[in-house]
């Protein structure tokens, strides 16, 4: 990596009581300020490299300022960025065909956030619940499983189990059933005639990496046909490469009505997600019922466009299997040795860490200190999501420091 000269007069200490003086508080992050990336590696501002095994939360599985996502949003800086939807743009219609070429859905709607796109889903399932199903006005039932992450919003966390993520904020929007997460007898129970959708994610990755048993998303694929409602699968984490496969879905060869997409599609570079659906969902939707100002704009577009070209040639999801094995086999080794349990698929785990040798927070710290850069969730799990472009010898280095700092 190139050093760039100094661009702040400001160490990373004032930078950090700074932050904590001018910004809200609705992050803890860790001490580290960085600066500079590139690939898989981060700087700092006095010039510490990292190693990043968290990847935005896998908003970066190309890894950071990849070659040809940051060629694709300079080519498009010098046309045009941004029209809204009130014009059409001449990146917009090529990324919606290359989503559907990669998921087998047939069109998509244009979001930012992850959370977006979430609502939005929520608003075409409804949709679809009354003008296709027939449900009575107002009384259409979306069923999520507890231990959910699907955003922040006020309708999001209406449905969240985290009471952290819930106090305070209500009252909340009505119309959800929780069951249990892997859990298909519940769930076949929870669906009646109201139901407008199920809507899951195929690995919880805020509630630590959970993996379903095998036959779990088949299952709520077959439930979900019988019932006549509609799948909705977030794979606003889970999707795009991360477990060694384009989607989490594939790995039982399921394709959902309504796949959400965020995070990757914008390369790391831009805010891009969308709902990618069946063409007799999405056309409930007709103009003015929906949208976003920044929705599907050129920029966004072009990025996500070449998201999709890297996603087509197949090799990060390779890469994701193969150095998949690498992590599962160094996490084994481990079991036991300062680890209680991990869950593992692809480039992607939650690691249970003994209470005796830190919290998840303290061992992230310890980690920091190392060149290593993860995050804690829930008191004793930390989260591994390197970018897919991560080498061997860089996976296993990080894997050694994590035997260090566990000191067994
Ligand atoms: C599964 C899932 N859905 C939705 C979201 C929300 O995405 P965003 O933070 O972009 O709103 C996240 C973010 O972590 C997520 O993991």
């Amino acid at each position: 990596m190139t050093l760039t000269p100094e661009r702040t007069e400001r160490s990373s200490a004032e930078l950090i009581r700074a932050e904590e003086t001018a910004l809200a508080h609705n992050y803890h992050p860790l001490p580290v300020v960085v600066a500079r990336a590139e690939g898989v590696w981060v700087e700092d501002v006095e010039g510490r490299r990292y190693l990043d095994m968290l990847a935005g939360y896998s908003a970066l599985n190309f890894g950071h300022r990849h070659p040809d996502l940051i060629a694709a949003a300079h080519r498009q800086l010098d046309e045009v960025t941004l029209t809204s939807r009130a014009f059409h743009n001449d990146r917009l219609a090529g990324f919606a065909e290359g989503l559907a070429a990669l998921t087998g859905l047939e069109m998509t709607l244009p979001m930012n956030t992850g959370a977006e796109a979430v609502e939005s889903a929520i608003k075409v399932a409804r949709k679809w619940a009354y003008e296709v199903k027939g449900v009575a006005p107002d009384r259409a039932t979306i069923v999520v499983a507890d231990g959910n992450f699907h955003g922040r919003t006020t309708t999001i966390v209406s449905f969240s189990t985290d009471e952290t993520a819930r106090g305070g904020f209500g009252p909340f929007t009505p119309g959800f059933r929780i069951v249990p997460y892997n859990d298909l007898a519940a769930l076949e129970a929870a669906i009646d005639e109201t139901t407008a959708a199920v809507l899951i994610e195929p690995i919880q990755g805020e509630a630590g990496v959970l993996i379903p048993d095998d036959g779990y998303l088949t299952g709520v694929r077959d439930l979900t046909r019988r019932a006549n409602c509609l799948f909705v699968a977030d794979e606003i984490q889970s999707g795009l490469g991360r477990t060694g496969t384009t989607l989490a879905v594939d790995h039982e060869s399921v394709v959902p009505d309504m796949l959400l997409l965020g995070k990757a599609l914008g390369g790391g570079i831009v805010p891009v997600s969308a709902v990618v659906a069946r063409r007799d969902v999405m056309s409930v939707l007709r103009p003015g019922e929906h949208g976003s100002t920044f929705g599907g704009n050129p920029l966004s577009a072009a990025v996500g466009s070449a998201v999709v070209d890297l996603l087509a040639t197949g090799e990060y999801q390779r890469r994701a299997a193969d150095l998949g094995t690498v992590l599962r086999d160094g996490l084994a080794a481990l079991t036991g040795r300062g680890v209680v349990g991990f869950r593992a698929r692809g480039l992607w785990a939650g690691v249970d860490v003994d209470p005796a040798v830190g919290t998840g927070r303290e061992i992230s710290e310890r980690l920091l200190a190392e060149g290593i850069l993860v995050k804690d969730t829930h008191g004793s799990t930390i989260r591994i999501a390197p970018p897919l472009t991560i080498t061997r010898e860089e996976l296993e280095a990080a894997l050694a420091s994590l035997e260090k700092v566990l000191g067994r």
